[in-house]
């Protein structure tokens, strides 16, 4: 099967009930986005499918074909920094760095729907994302500085 990702076309020969995630980082080299639980829980793993952030984890590469435009955290800087990566790194949010990933790739599917979110929708919309480092307050933040651009 065919997938385009990043706005390339690659030739998948990973079985069909093969998870996304596995293709990215084992058979494409793709390793921006991460495992963490495995079970769609944490969201480290989220990439955007058609503009929505989705758990690459639990999602069979046979539930998709090449109609379906998937961005990864690499896809995301293609033609610059995107402007949560500006602000991630303008106060400095990511400390271990390892739930980052799907962090951003979370908020971008955010501003897509909501480009003014309020704090609480902020807080709705990034609570299935995990981090163990605790970074929540500088995520909000960042978001919201985005949000400004
Ligand atoms: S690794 Fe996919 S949701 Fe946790
Ligand atoms: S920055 Fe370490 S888990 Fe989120």
């Amino acid at each position: 099967m065919r997938l385009n990702i990043n706005s390339k076309y690659y030739e998948i020969n990973s079985e069909s009930d093969t998870p996304l995630l596995w293709v990215l980082r084992d058979e494409l080299g793709l390793t921006g986005a991460k495992y963490g639980c495995g079970i769609g829980f944490c969201g480290t793993c989220a990439v955007l499918i058609d503009g929505k952030a989705r758990r690459s984890c639990i999602t069979p590469i046979g539930e998709l074909s090449g109609k379906n435009m998937i961005i990864t955290i690499e896809g995301l800087s293609e033609n610059g920094l995107h402007k949560l990566q500006k602000a991630w790194l303008e106060i400095g949010v990511s400390q271990c760095g390892y739930c980052q990933p799907g962090q951003i790739i979370t908020a971008v599917e955010l501003l897509n729907e909501n480009p003014n979110p309020s704090e609480s929708e902020i807080n709705d919309k990034m609570s299935g994302n995990i981090c163990r480092c605790g970074t929540y307050n500088k995520i909000r933040q960042a978001i919201q500085i985005a949000a400004k651009e």
